[in-house]
């Protein structure tokens, strides 16, 4: 019994640049065009499209498979896939003129393909060859590079509606040959399109990395290019065991952009955040380093009777207040500037939160702040931490392992930490029950509820 009126299997397998491959004639473009033109005609529940590997057919791609006839569609273009759906998927009739009926040519090409495949491999195993992803790992910052050196010099918004290497290069007073070769990078990367001497942003670069676009991206991804600097002296920190001071200015645009960068992620996990720890009986909340406020204002938009305190550095407080503000949730979300390590936190909270804060501090720091969190809770109060939650082992998630080096790099004492290290301090701290929450996405919480 098939559940679906129709499944279609698309091939998307991705293969280096030059080899012949169903996403190198398309078939990225004919799978939104399919999901679209479903939707569009009501079939959305009625069509399953699944992405699939190569079936050895990848001269004759994209290539598409539809079920429940097992018919062959091969050359599929998006231009085809109104077609489709108006003739096959709607009207019961497969397009013919693209359907590949020779089952016999089929499988020849496609059992030669395996074999020269088979035999690519091993000659690729003879010689010694790195395995390719292992080749797209370590050149991979090539690519990130130039996305946060195009953000840096603010290259989007220059090319604006569309531009030519002059014009931008006037624009951003920078060298107009070097920028030429960075614009045809970012071409070949698919963040601009170019037609003649004339470069354009895609739809997604003008809406995430354009100034004056709502959904812009690019201060908060500043902060990304200043991590960069960090883990470039990765080698000599791994030496001498600790981060090498590097000459960055901290400065007004440094915190900004950092600030920003948090904001960035914590505007979409907040809510997350709430429906997981509920309202019910909670009044008071202190945000340790809230940064954004934007876990306080989440709550305080939750609930009108909560109010929240977002504790953060004095060069800090003055950018929460203009988030808070432009929330509009002045009333029920203030700042206090401190010093979370040394200031004392008061009494009374309902929830303390620690937001992407234990990362930064040595472990007796973070069992002190959890130990002073728990005096300032109120009976059957609780301490929210939220933060990459490393395996016992510490070999995972793979982000949580990676952000360890980025403390390594950017603090004097900050680590990522495991689920039983946080269990063992909440304990220790005097928290009754300790309870994980797992939240979508790469971080989790730990949540310390007082007796
Ligand atoms: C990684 S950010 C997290 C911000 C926010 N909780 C969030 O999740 O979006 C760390 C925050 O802690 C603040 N911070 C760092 N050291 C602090 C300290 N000693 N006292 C108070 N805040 C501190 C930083 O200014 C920053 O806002
Ligand atoms: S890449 Fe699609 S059939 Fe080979």
């Amino acid at each position: 019994m098939e559940p679906f009126r129709f499944h279609l299997f698309i091939c998307t397998q991705q293969k280096p640049e030059g080899v012949a491959s169903c996403p190198a004639s398309g078939s990225f473009s004919v799978l939104e065009a399919l999901d679209r033109e479903t939707q569009a005609h009501g079939l959305g529940h009625e069509v399953q499209l699944t992405t699939c590997g190569c079936m050895g057919l990848c001269d004759e791609g994209p290539v598409m498979v539809a079920y429940p006839e097992g018919l062959w569609y091969r050359r599929v273009k998006a231009s085809d896939v109104a077609e489709i759906v108006n003739t096959h998927l709607s009207g019961g009739k497969p397009v013919e003129r693209l359907v590949w009926k020779d089952a016999p040519a089929m499988k020849a090409m496609s059992v030669e393909h395996g074999e020269k495949y088979r035999g690519a491999m091993a000659a690729r195993d003879k010689a010694g060859m790195l395995p390719d992803r292992w080749e797209q790992m370590i050149r991979g910052f090539m690519p990130s590079r130039c996305i946060l050196t195009a953000l840096e010099l603010d290259l989007f918004t220059a090319v604006g509606e569309g531009a030519n290497t002059e014009q931008i290069g006037a624009k951003l007073h920078v060298n107009a040959r070097a920028v030429g070769m960075l614009l045809n990078a970012l071409v070949a990367l698919g963040l601009l399109s170019k037609t003649g001497d004339d470069y354009k942003n895609t739809a997604e670069s003008a809406r995430f990395f354009v100034q004056e676009s709502k959904d812009n991206h690019r201060n908060g991804l500043l902060h990304t290019a200043n991590i960069w600097n960090g883990w470039s002296t990765l080698t000599e920190a791994v030496r001498t065991g600790t981060r090498v001071a590097i000459d960055r200015e901290e400065n007004q645009d440094w915190t900004r952009n950092f600030i920003a960068g948090m904001q960035r992620n914590a505007k979409d996990r907040a809510p997350l955040v709430v429906k997981a720890l509920g309202t019910a009986g909670v009044r008071r909340v202190l945000d340790l380093g809230g940064g954004s406020g934007a876990y306080s204002i989440a709550f305080a938009k939750a609930g009108p009777d909560v109010r929240c305190e977002v504790l953060d550095l004095p060069e800090v407080v003055p950018l929460t207040a203009e988030y808070i503000s432009q929330a509009g949730m002045a009333a029920q979300v203030s700042v206090r500037p401190g010093d979370m390590l040394h200031d004392d936190f008061g009494g009374g909270y309902d929830l303390i939160l620690l937001n992407a804060i234990c990362h930064m501090f040595s472990g007796e720091q973070n069992q002190e702040i959890f130990r002073r969190a728990h005096s300032a809770l109120a009976p059957n109060g609780r301490l929210v931490m939220q933060d990459f939650i490393l395996n016992p082992d510490k070999t995972g998630p793979q982000q949580a392992a990676l952000f360890f080096l980025n403390m390594l790099v950017g603090t004097s004492a900050g680590a990522s930490y495991s689920e039983p290290e946080y269990t063992e301090w909440m304990k220790a701290a005097g928290f009754g029950e300790v309870i994980r929450i797992n939240l979508p996405g790469p971080s989790s919480l730990i949540v310390g509820k007082t007796k």
